[in-house]
């Protein structure tokens, strides 16, 4: 096994499948037998999830509303998604833990870094939900701090493109793919990958990234299984 505890970061977007909000089940679905093959081969998995396909706080900005308190709202629809999650997988039998930053004990744990750890052993799926649990930071960024918390060997980013194109793939069709990239280039060359301060989080602490295609069912496991996809970045 090429890593023994990873870190998935989903997008929220992602889950939305083919509709305009919201969460597609069939997509959830697809999600939840991915992350069951990808615990089967004994790697340890934690899980942050964003929130855009039910609110985004930068764009209720724009339209007038406070920037904490959009969030706030960001955040709580963080927990929504984690929530949606972690039903898909017990609904197949994977052994699950949600913990959020923002403490709602009726509904999943409060986060508790040494906890969590102890689930990640016995073999639990954790969700970590709420984001950091602050304003002004990025579930990219809540992602990085909770895989650098519990000592992730990578992150490993599902997006719906299968890495770093030198452009965006979906514009410009001579784009070509990064087969690894260091921190500095992504940063010199503008490229968008994560918010800087998730990136700066990454480089100081040595952690490395796989920004890979999740939509292909399979690739989770094949990643785990040291298969080299996507593009990975180094520091
Ligand atoms: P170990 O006993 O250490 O293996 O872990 P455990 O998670 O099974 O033990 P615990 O008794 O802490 O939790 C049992 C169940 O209660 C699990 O489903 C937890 O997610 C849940 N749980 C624990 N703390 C809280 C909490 O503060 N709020 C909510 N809503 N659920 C909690």
């Amino acid at each position: 096994m090429k890593y023994k505890r990873i870190l998935l970061k989903l997008s929220g977007e992602a889950l939305m499948g083919n509709k305009s909000f919201g969460i597609d089940n069939d997509r959830l679905a697809e999600y939840a037998v991915q992350i069951k093959d990808a615990v089967s081969t004994g790697c340890e998995i934690a899980i942050v999830i964003g929130g855009g396909n039910i609110f985004r706080g930068i764009q209720a900005e724009k339209g007038g509303m406070d920037r904490v308190q959009g969030d706030y709202m960001g955040m709580l629809a963080t927990v929504i998604n984690s929530m949606a999650l972690q039903s898909a997988l017990e609904n197949i039998g994977v052994y699950t833990r949600l913990q959020s930053a923002i403490k709602m004990e009726q509904i999943c744990e409060p986060f508790i870094r040494r906890k969590a750890v102890r689930h990640l052993e016995k073999g639990r799926v954790v969700i970590f939900g709420a984001g950091s649990g602050n304003p002004y930071f990025t579930t990219d960024t809540a992602a990085v701090l909770r895989a650098i918390e519990i000592e992730a060997d990578v992150i490993l980013k599902g997006t719906r493109v299968d890495g770093i194109y030198t452009a965006d793939p979906e514009k410009d069709k001579t784009a070509t793919k990064y087969e690894t990239i260091t921190f500095s280039e992504v940063y010199e060359k503008g490229l968008e990958v994560m918010d800087m301060t998730a990136f700066t989080l990454c480089k100081e602490n040595n952690l490395k990234t796989i920004v890979f295609d999740m939509n292909k069912t399979g690739n989770l496991k094949r990643i785990l299984e040291g298969e080299k996809l996507g593009t990975l970045v180094t520091v």
